[in-house]
């Protein structure tokens, strides 16, 4: 089953960011896919926001990965959109293990590489300032978790 959820603006969005990351949990996956501009980092953003972080969080773009550890729980942040131009072999697994919340930008691009259980969320962008989000929950943990937020 699918879920969606309309953001009509930026604040929607950092509300649903801040429901979600009410829910998490050690080991916590959310894959973020969807056009250039649509809200992924900004999704980011109010998740750290969220887990009271203050530091500026800006799109790991050249170096993949940014740890941020200054929260309630530590934040993965991973954008993989230039994956193919680095030399970096980053051990995704290793990453997905730990006591954290790991969120990828752009995460089809790597597919076979994403743990089994993870939430998929993908935006799509309807206009200047509205997005849907469509969740696809693996495995009853985030299927629960969609249930408390939407
Ligand atoms: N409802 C909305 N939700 C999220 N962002 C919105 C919304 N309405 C307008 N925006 C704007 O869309 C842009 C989203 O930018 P953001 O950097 O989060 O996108 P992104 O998906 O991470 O892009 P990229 O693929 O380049 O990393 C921001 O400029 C933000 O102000
Ligand atoms: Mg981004």
């Amino acid at each position: 089953m699918d879920y969606k959820f309309t953001s009509r603006s930026e604040d929607d969005t950092l509300e649903l960011a801040e429901n979600i990351e009410a829910e998490k949990f050690p080991g916590m996956v959310i894959c973020l896919n969807g056009d250039l501009g649509s809200g992924k980092t900004l999704f980011v953003k109010g998740f750290a926001h969220s887990l009271g972080m203050n530091e500026n969080i800006t799109s790991p773009t050249f170096n993949i990965v940014k740890e941020y550890e200054s929260g309630e729980m530590k934040l993965n942040h991973m954008d993989v959109y230039r994956i193919d131009e680095t030399d970096q072999s980053i051990d995704f697994q290793d990453y997905f293990k730990q006591d954290a919340v790991t969120i990828i930008e752009w995460a089809e691009l790597i597919q076979d590489k994403l743990p089994k259980e993870r939430l998929d969320i993908t935006i799509k962008i309807v206009n200047e300032n509205t997005r849907v989000f469509i969740f696809k929950p693996y495995g009853q943990e985030y299927e629960d978790i969609l249930n408390t937020v939407l």
